[in-house]
């Protein structure tokens, strides 16, 4: 695996953006910049060979800057929705940004997909990996506690884009992260992806209230559109009135894998037929959010001129349930003063290649 980098421009407040490009030795490139320590470009093959660029973006900084749905980006204090914008910890309350009603969604208005990370590339046995680095400090945002956090960025000769997160607080805190890239198999600009084909293994969900919270009830997958125990298309969920799914309005959802941190174990897998793409991915957390991009709307213009609308990429956020410090039966979400945050997630490309 190598490493080459470029400049990607500055932010507003003249902080310096570098573009890293890693690539392994069977063509697979992923380009990643500090800022946000966002995923800008995935290029992986289909069945003949052909490389294609599938995950969604901008061509240049400014299209980040100017706002976006997590394109790609490393999302914390806390992945996905916290309820009413607080939580309590060691009896005291914390009130948190609200930017998205009552609530609070991906870290705030300031979250980390919108920080400036020092980057740095790191060697170990002969092969690089891109190592990003950032103090979010005590109140930022509301959360409690300075928090060092480091997240590696390692592609592998076996056609694995590896995350590993780690985190520790001078106080208690409460840490979620995750990756929000957007997926789209047929290559980002394609268009509609209910014609992918989804496994989830998992044989239940945490189900969400009206405001797309989990409201505590860990419901079975079983005779429901969210039991993707076997591939699927994503259509027959898509467009099936199951209470959920209207809710969601579409997957927007959180499963509790069958796997619980077990990442010998695949999580996910996700087959485009037509390309013959597979993405698998495997972690060490213990829920998965699929998200089909029910809320993507004329984001235009994106990379290459592409205009992304609803239904048009999807993403696999691994990660604790969200609202989970909330409910005491979720799996929890603190993390103690000097212990230390760890979580490794593979994104693990393939193809089915034509005989
Ligand atoms: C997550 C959430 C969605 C939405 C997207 C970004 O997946 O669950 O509700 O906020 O991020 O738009």
């Amino acid at each position: 695996m190598s490493i080459t980098c470029r400049s990607y421009g500055f932010t507003k407040e003249g902080a310096a953006v570098i573009a890293f490009t890693l690539s392994n030795a069977n063509g697979l490139q992923a380009e990643i910049i500090n800022y946000g320590g966002i995923i800008t470009k995935l290029s992986v093959p289909d069945k003949k060979g052909d490389f294609d660029d599938i995950t969604l973006g901008f061509d240049n900084l400014d299209g980040y800057l100017k706002g976006h749905p997590y394109f790609g980006a490393i999302v914390g204090r806390y992945a996905n929705r916290i309820e009413d914008a607080q939580f309590e910890l060691n009896g005291k309350i914390y009130e948190l940004y609200k930017n998205i009603g009552d609530d609070h969604l991906h870290g705030g208005l300031k979250g980390f997909d919108k920080a400036v990370w020092i980057a740095e590339t790191v060697q170990s046995g002969g092969d690089e990996s891109l190592q990003l680095t950032y103090r979010s400090v005590d109140g930022e945002e509301g959360y409690p506690g300075n928090l060092d956090i480091k997240v590696t960025y390692f592609l592998s000769k076996d056609n694995e884009l590896i995350i590993d997160y780690f985190a520790v607080s001078d106080s208690d805190t409460v840490v979620n992260l995750t990756n929000h890239a957007y997926f789209n198999l047929c290559g980002h600009e394609a268009g509609d992806i209910s014609g992918h084909e989804v496994m989830i293994d998992a044989d239940s969900f945490t189900a969400v209230s009206s405001k797309n919270i989990p409201t505590g009830e860990i419901r079975k997958v079983e005779g429901t559109p969210m039991d993707l125990r076997v591939l699927k298309p994503l259509a027959a969920g898509l467009s099936s009135a199951y209470e959920q799914i209207i809710k969601g309005d579409g997957y927007d959802h959180n499963w509790v894998l069958n796997t619980a941190g077990d990442i010998s174990q695949k999580a996910a897998e996700v087959y485009e037929r037509t390309t013959g793409r597979i993405l698998e991915v495997y972690t060490t957390k213990p829920g998965i959010q699929l998200y089909t991009g029910n809320f993507l709307d004329e984001m235009g213009p994106c990379k290459e001129g592409a205009a992304y609308k609803k239904r048009e990429g999807f993403c696999l956020e691994t990660q604790y349930f969200p609202n989970s410090m909330k409910h005491k039966h979720f799996p929890s979400p603190i993390l103690k003063s000097g212990q230390v945050y760890t979580h490794k997630t593979i994104y693990k490309f393939k193809t089915i290649k034509v005989s």
